[in-house]
């Protein structure tokens, strides 16, 4: 298989591309209600009601013990409130593209879920004690799709794909360096294209952008340095596939970009291990 020599080819097949994760009708109208600036939660509900796995899955979000609600929340109105529209959107994106996640690459729907639940404790964290003040949220929702430039790797490459993963399998060499060995571009890249696409805020796809290359971010560095640290924390804890079985060390200027310490990732640890039972969040 020839390597992609130039970006604007490899952004031209990505286009050309019939099968991409593109978002079924019913949620690319939620989506674009969203967008909206003064949306109507009543639209959106009745809209979300026409999907039942879709309003299912996002009343099983807001009330898994990760939200931790005092109530049982019945109304997907209320969920929606609740949750708020980025989250919402991220939730209806993934819904889709987790679809095909599990077609793919068993283990990355887990891998990107648990990713957001600790981007998001992460962020709680760092708030609770004045180390600053990132918006748990958006990093929920970039947790959730930070990876979804695999899934277009899986689609519109899938014999580089397979050779990729293969290779993963067996090197000691990052995943990203891999896809560029064979692709000459990785996920970062192509996913922060894809959520670009997609109207979510800079401060979702530049971290996605740079969460292998916290080093590169010029704005949203705090984000970009909890995505990497949750990214990783997720794959050290071994849970869900990420497509590589080699793990590099902890990145350091990514604990110093926060200002945090080991103790504080040991703390991490230990508060979010038990999220990985709630996973089944979006089976
Ligand atoms: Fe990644
Ligand atoms: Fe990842």
């Amino acid at each position: 298989m020839k390597k992609i020599d130039t970006l604007d080819k490899l952004i031209a097949t990505v286009k050309k591309t019939d099968n991409l994760p593109t978002l079924p009708k019913v949620l690319s109208k939620i989506s674009e209600e969203i967008d909206n600036d003064n949306f109507s939660i009543k639209n959106i509900g009745e809209l979300m009601s026409r999907d039942v796995s879709l309003s299912a899955r996002i009343l099983k979000i807001v009330n898994s013990p990760f939200y931790g609600f005092p109530q049982r929340i019945y109304s997907i109105n209320h969920a929606i409130v609740l949750l708020g529209a980025n989250v919402l959107k991220s939730i209806v994106i993934s819904t889709s593209v987790f679809t095909a996640m599990k077609e793919t690459m068993a283990g990355l729907s887990e891998h990107s879920l648990f990713c957001a639940f600790a981007a998001k404790h992460i962020a709680v964290k760092l708030k609770a004690q004045k180390i600053n003040n990132i918006d748990p949220d958006i990093m929920f929702s970039a947790g959730l799709l930070h990876d979804i430039g695999k899934i277009i790797i899986a689609t519109a490459f899938k014999d580089d794909f397979k050779k990729i993963i293969e290779n993963a399998d067996k090197s000691k060499k990052s995943l990203v360096d891999i896809e560029h060995d064979i692709l000459n571009i990785s996920h970062d890249y192509l996913g922060y294209m894809l959520i670009k696409e997609w109207n979510l805020p800079p401060s979702i796809y530049l971290p996605i952008k740079y969460h292998h290359n916290v080093n590169l971010a010029d704005d949203f560095k705090a984000e970009t340095a909890i995505l990497n640290i949750a990214d990783f924390l997720t794959r050290a804890l071994g849970i869900g596939f990420s497509g590589a079985a080699y793990l590099e060390k902890i990145n350091r200027d990514a604990l110093n970009i926060l200002g945090i310490d080991m103790d504080f990732i040991k703390s991490v640890i230990g508060e979010i291990y038990s999220y990985k039972d709630e996973l089944y969040i979006f089976e």
